[in-house]
């Protein structure tokens, strides 16, 4: 299994919203959602993509997305928007679950079971690094991780980097899936 986790710092925690990009930047988390569960007319089954939201009005909320058990879903904004307002609001969408574990919580949880990687411009170069089984990849959002976050993900993984310059968060979700998938194909 492929994991990616998302802290998104401004993210909302509720489905009072009527644009995502006004929703604490939630369009970047559509377009990481996009990135790591979508192939050209399928779905990765082998993924689960993981956000934390730490926006208003009640933060954490930790929505886990399982390419596995997704169904009824395009890649579209409109389509994720809906899909986000409902899980929010309470309402069920299969694949999608909703729950108030910490990242803390959920990387230690993770610890046991994955090899867990923090990506960031200034980490070993990803090319010298052997990728364990079941990669469990931490992404910052826009602004990027806070320090503390950072802190506690390295007690459990290491620091890795794609290349000098920073990147969209998607973008990195790409290369990852992108070099997973050649690695398998060989
Ligand atoms: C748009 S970047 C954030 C850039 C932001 N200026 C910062 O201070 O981190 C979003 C996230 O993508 C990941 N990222 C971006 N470029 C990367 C790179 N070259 N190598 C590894 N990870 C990268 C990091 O996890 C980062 O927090």
């Amino acid at each position: 299994m492929r994991e990616f986790a998302l802290y998104s710092r401004k993210g909302r925690t509720d489905s009072r919203f009527t644009s995502l990009r006004e929703a604490g930047r939630l369009d970047v988390v559509h377009e990481c959602i996009v990135a790591s569960l979508f192939l050209s007319h399928g779905i990765r089954r082998n993924v689960v993509f993981h956000i934390l939201l730490s926006g208003p009005p009640m933060p954490p909320l930790h929505l886990k997305i399982d390419g596995a058990t997704l169904r009824n879903v395009r890649t579209d904004q409109e389509t994720w928007k809906v899909i986000l307002k409902n899980v929010l609001s309470g309402k069920f969408h299969p694949g999608v679950s909703v729950d108030k574990i910490s990242f803390e919580a959920l990387l230690k949880a993770k610890a046991d079971e994955a090899s867990i990687y923090v990506l960031e411009e200034g980490g070993k170069d990803i090319f010298k690094v052997a990728i364990g089984e079941n990669p469990f990849f931490v992404l910052g959002d826009h602004i990027g991780l806070p320090k503390k976050v950072e802190g506690y993900a390295l007690r459990y993984g290491e620091k890795i980097s794609l290349i000098k310059q920073p990147y969209l968060a998607a973008s990195c979700i790409n290369i990852l899936n992108y070099l997973l998938d050649r690695k398998a194909a060989i």
